[in-house]
């Protein structure tokens, strides 16, 4: 439903309560009034008669006869208020009524009676007894015609029921014609949320007077520059990836054409040379075996290095633990004591599956690289550890360096190197977080984490930066 009708339909109600309520009050005091009258009267001439007896019974109006109705029917009474005096068998012996204002009781709708008198007695008969020394005369019994307490009911609410109406109408104009314009920037946002789901990232909305409606549109102005910044960087990481894959291609075909198809070609000549030889009968077949020997296996050298650039044998053979000590080996071995590479690991890795097992090996592959690249270190540890947290168990990884950190420790952050590129869309790929830059207390860090057991990975990236 919408705002201004269910405030609309809210207002109404509110509204018609309180009338009723003070429609009920009216009606209860007005009741009160008409009893009160009553009660008054029957006191009155109660004691008019009373004095009446006791003036006879003195001898003093000896001559009159008790009841002189006469003396009693001096007083008013209200429009459709009636009095009776009853004798002490209650047979009414006189009566005197007030009639009603016709053209009043014409205005009081047949409902309205109806209702009141299902309410409210409406006669209020109060009475009063008549005695003299002890002795009951009969009782002095006032009324109201329940027709006359009705339209005095009425009297009372009609005007209060008419203000009310005429209150609510302008409350509900004034009302629909507030929130109508108080909604209005609504409309707006609404529209602004359509272009963004249709993809406009540049949409932006104007402020608004309503403060909350303005923080709505400055938390969604907010949204939509986040939204176009994290849409350009997706652009611009999925451009360097299809870059960072053809530079892949191009040094596997010139890893291949270089070593591969050049020793090939060698391997060729010489063994023409050795048919060549043997059809001679020439002693040199011996050396150049020899030599077809030594090409062959220099050619497997190259086959193998290319093949550990494209997936690192080791880790499908020995596991991901062993390969990494094989590769921070190597890394010692290269640096010649100039750097100490170290690793460190800590829980069961045996359950990581393959893909996870080769993101991890790439990743600290990279940082390994760009520590012996970038930071000048003289010591760099590696830390994997597999922990659990909240329930769930988690890996841990760490490549932390000695060395200058980064002077630029923007370029790191915005980095869009294909190294730090590679890292992050691995990390992404196993649902994990990512962290690097320099630390604070001098060196560089690398942070990862991510869970140990992971959904249908997405393909894993093959090749390092
Ligand atoms: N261990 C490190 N110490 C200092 N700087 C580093 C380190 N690792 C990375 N960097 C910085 O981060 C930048 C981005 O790294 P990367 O994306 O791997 O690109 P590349 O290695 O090709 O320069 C590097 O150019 C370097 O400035
Ligand atoms: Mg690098």
């Amino acid at each position: 439903m919408d705002l201004k009708w269910l405030l609309v339909r809210r207002i109404t109600l509110v509204v018609l309560a309180c009338l009723i309520a003070g429609a009920g009050i009216a009606v209860y005091q007005t009741a009160s009034v008409a009893r009160q009258q009553n009660v008054t009267l029957a006191e009155m001439m109660g004691r008019q008669l009373e004095v009446q007896l006791g003036r006879i019974g003195r001898a003093l109006d000896g001559h009159r006869r008790f009841s002189d109705w006469e003396v009693v029917t001096g007083y008013e009474l209200y429009p459709g208020q009636c009095v009776q005096l009853l004798g002490t068998d209650g047979a009414p012996r006189h009566s005197r009524c007030a009639g009603i204002d016709r053209a009043s009781a014409a205005g009081v709708p047949d409902w309205f009676v109806a209702a009141y008198s299902a309410v409210i007695d409406g006669e209020m008969p109060a009475s009063h007894p008549v005695s003299y020394r002890s002795t009951p005369h009969g009782t002095v019994l006032v009324s109201f015609s329940p027709q006359a307490t009705a339209g005095r009911a009425w009297a009372t609410i009609a005007p209060l029921a008419v203000f009310s109406a005429a209150f609510l109408a302008v409350l509900l104009l004034v009302t629909s014609v507030v929130i109508d314009r108080a909604l209005l920037p609504a409309k707006g946002i609404l529209a602004g949320l359509n272009r963004l789901a249709q993809g406009d990232l540049a949409c932006r909305l104007p402020p608004c007077r309503l403060s909350e409606l303005n923080r709505i549109s400055e938390v969604f102005n907010a949204l939509s520059a986040s939204l176009a910044s994290a849409m350009s960087e997706r652009t611009e990481l999925a451009r360097r990836l299809v870059d960072t894959q053809e530079q892949e291609r191009r040094h596997i075909a010139r890893e291949l054409h270089d070593e591969i198809a050049q020793k090939l070609a060698a391997l060729n000549a010489l063994a023409a040379c050795v048919r060549s030889s043997a059809q001679s009968g020439g002693s040199g077949v011996l050396d150049e075996a020899r030599e077809l020997e030594q090409m062959s296996s220099g050619l497997m050298v190259s086959l193998r290095r290319t093949l550990t650039y494209l997936r690192p044998q080791e880790i499908d053979d020995l596991g991901l633990i062993p390969s990494l000590h094989a590769l921070v080996a190597q890394q010692n071995e290269r640096a010649r004591g100039s750097t100490s590479y170290r690793i460190e690991t800590r829980g069961d890795m045996e359950r990581i599956g393959a893909d996870t097992s080769a993101h991890v090996y790439r990743i600290v592959q990279e940082a390994l690289t760009n520590a012996s690249k970038h930071a000048n270190a003289r010591n760099v540890t590696v830390n994997l550890s597999q922990v659990p947290e909240q329930g769930r168990e988690q890996i841990r990884l760490s490549v932390i360096d000695d060395g200058s950190g980064s002077p630029h420790e923007e370029r790191v952050a915005t980095s869009l190197h294909s190294g730090m590129i590679g890292m992050r869309e691995r990390v992404v790929a196993l649902n994990g977080t990512f962290q690097a830059g320099p630390l604070a207390e001098g060196g560089f860090g690398l942070r990862v984490e991510f869970p140990a057991l992971q959904p249908a990975l997405q393909p894993a990236l093959q090749g390092g930066a």
